[in-house]
């Protein structure tokens, strides 16, 4: 949790108690409604006004929506020419776990013209896909965070399920069908801690523990089950509802999300996927066979293409970027420069 300002603007339609009460009403909700905020997370509002303003402190409008525990003030702001008239403006401090990237400043009526770069982006849901060992999870979460996007990696909810059913004696590699009787005792929750996912497995923080490898093959294991695919695809919808997510994972642009505005199909050379884990494993010290990685990659990439259910797949309407022959950084600022085409389009 940090404390964040969330800015915005408005203008009134005139000088009047009423059309004030309205513009800083309006704008407030907004902002709340925008951000998904509780009044409980707002921890003060300072509003300044244009000297044109002089009917009604913005402030008594906040009181007027029942939000009165939190310390509001108004001030007034300088006289300057040409400026915009009739204008209020706000800056509203709030608790929140979402980083500065993720906040979203509200600006309504004449003062759209205030912050155009704000006002005329249209943020969109952008799905990735590939093969295991692509890069798709760390050039997501840097595109996202970049861009001002929510990250939201499928992956790890597959793992979590993984991780609760190697914790509850479940058979996961040979019976991963046994954990379905389960699902209703697994709540999963996810938390963005200055923009980084955790993964909650009943109220417990495995964020660490569903990278292990026996989480892996459990998460890889359980991924072929129609119902453990179906609790999880309804709760990555509910998570993309409000657009402005780069998601990633297998069956993003066939199943979770099909009319994701821009889907990206992320892969590199099996030659190539194996060259970096080594590096990955050499760089930590750890011995490790080059065939044997090659090896391991080729079975994943088997695993996750041939199962009956939501196989790995390069959808039509994908963009297929093959990272094989590019650096990291090249490959986030493909995606950036993707997720702002479809922006615009
Ligand atoms: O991307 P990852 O390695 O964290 O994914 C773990 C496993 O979950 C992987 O074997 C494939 C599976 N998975 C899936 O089937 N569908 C997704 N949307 C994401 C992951």
């Amino acid at each position: 949790m940090a404390v964040r300002a969330i800015r915005g603007a408005t203008t009134a339609d005139s000088n009047t108690r009423e059309d004030i009460f309205n513009a800083a009403q309006e704008l407030i909700s907004d902002i709340i409604k925008a951000n998904g905020l509780d009044t409980a997370d707002i921890t003060d509002i300072i509003f300044t006004v244009t000297p044109d303003i002089t009917a009604v402190f913005p402030a008594a409008a906040v009181r007027g929506m029942g939000i009165t525990d939190v310390p509001l003030l108004d001030m007034a702001a300088p006289d300057i020419d040409n400026a915009l008239k009739m204008c209020i403006r706000v800056m509203m401090h709030i608790n929140t776990e979402l980083a500065n990237s993720g906040l979203k400043h509200i600006y309504l009526k004449g003062a759209r013209s205030l912050r155009p770069d704000i006002v005329n982006r249209k943020k969109i849901s952008v799905a990735i896909d590939g093969p295991a060992g692509a890069g798709k999870s760390s050039v997501a979460k840097q595109a996202a965070v970049d861009m001002g996007y929510v990250y939201i990696d499928t992956g790890a909810m597959y793992r979590t399920v993984g991780v609760y059913g190697l914790e509850n004696g479940i058979d996961v590699i040979s019976s991963p069908a046994d954990v379905v009787p389960e699902l209703d005792k697994i709540k999963i929750d996810i938390k963005y801690e200055d923009g980084v996912q955790r993964m909650y497995l009943n109220g417990r923080d495995v964020s660490s523990r569903i990278r292990e490898n026996d989480a892996s093959m459990a998460a890889s294991a359980v991924a072929t089950v129609g119902e453990v695919r179906r609790r999880l695809v309804d709760m990555q919808r509910e998570m993309a509802k409000a657009g402005g997510v780069v998601m990633d994972g297998r069956d993003i642009g066939s199943v979770v999300l099909p009319d994701a505005e821009l889907k990206i199909y992320l892969t590199a050379s099996v030659h190539e996927r194996a060259m970096r884990r080594w590096r990955e494993y050499n760089e930590k010290g750890i011995e490790c066979d080059f065939e044997a990685l090659k090896r391991d990659v080729e079975e994943r990439d088997r695993n996750d293409m041939s199962r009956a259910e939501s196989p790995l797949v390069q959808v039509e309407d994908a963009v297929l970027l093959d990272s094989s022959d590019m650096i990291y950084d090249e490959v986030v600022a493909a995606v950036k420069s993707m997720i702002q085409n479809a922006e615009n389009r």
